[in-house]
């Protein structure tokens, strides 16, 4: 199952859920009660919940911030600059052969419109992404671990042949261990 279709089944669940919910309210819902007996239960109810709240959002930010995919290269900050300049409607890439394992600084800007500089691996997982604006030079660090084929793709709509804007990338084995600078 991939990830997106992991998410639908989330959702339909919480779909189902909420739905559940209405309807078991809507069987067992009865008369007014007197509020002075009705406030304590919700109340109650309510500092749960919001203590509950409280600990999941605690639990995942811990789970989840250590692993934010932002680059941090484990490498000595010894990185690859590549210009990458966007064009309606292609790529002006100054040099798309890297050694896996060093750093890619890609310093993104646009000619004409904004697009949107998103890097996919061979299965066409995004691994990183950053927007491509007229005027601005973004800088999105990179490292491939991995050597293989990668594809650029514009991930915003710019226009009648936004589609058709992308390219390649190659990540080669790193040759030996020394790795000569350039
Ligand atoms: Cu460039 Cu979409």
């Amino acid at each position: 199952m991939t990830i997106q279709e992991v998410a639908v089944w989330i959702s339909v669940a919480g779909i189902l859920a909420i739905a559940g919910g209405f309807a078991f309210v809507l069987a067992r819902s009865r008369p007014e009660e007197p509020y002075a007996r009705v406030q304590p239960i919700a109340y109650a109810l309510r500092f749960r919940f919001f203590l509950g709240l409280l600990v999941a959002a605690v639990a995942i930010a811990a789970w989840t911030l250590p692993r934010m995919p932002y680059a941090r290269p484990r490498s000595a900050y010894d990185p690859i600059v590549v210009d990458v300049v966007a064009h309606q409607w292609r790529w002006e890439i100054s040099n798309n052969s890297y050694e896996a394992g060093r750093p890619v600084l890609f310093r993104v800007t646009s000619r004409d419109v904004n697009h949107g500089f998103g890097i996919y691996d061979a299965d066409r997982r995004m691994i990183a992404q950053v927007q491509a604006m007229p005027g601005y030079v973004n800088d999105l660090l990179v490292e491939f671990d991995v050597p293989g084929q990668y594809q650029i793709l514009c991930l915003e709509y710019c226009g009648l042949l936004h589609h058709g804007m992308f390219s390649p990338l190659e990540v080669v084995a790193a040759a030996g261990s020394g790795g000569e600078g350039r």
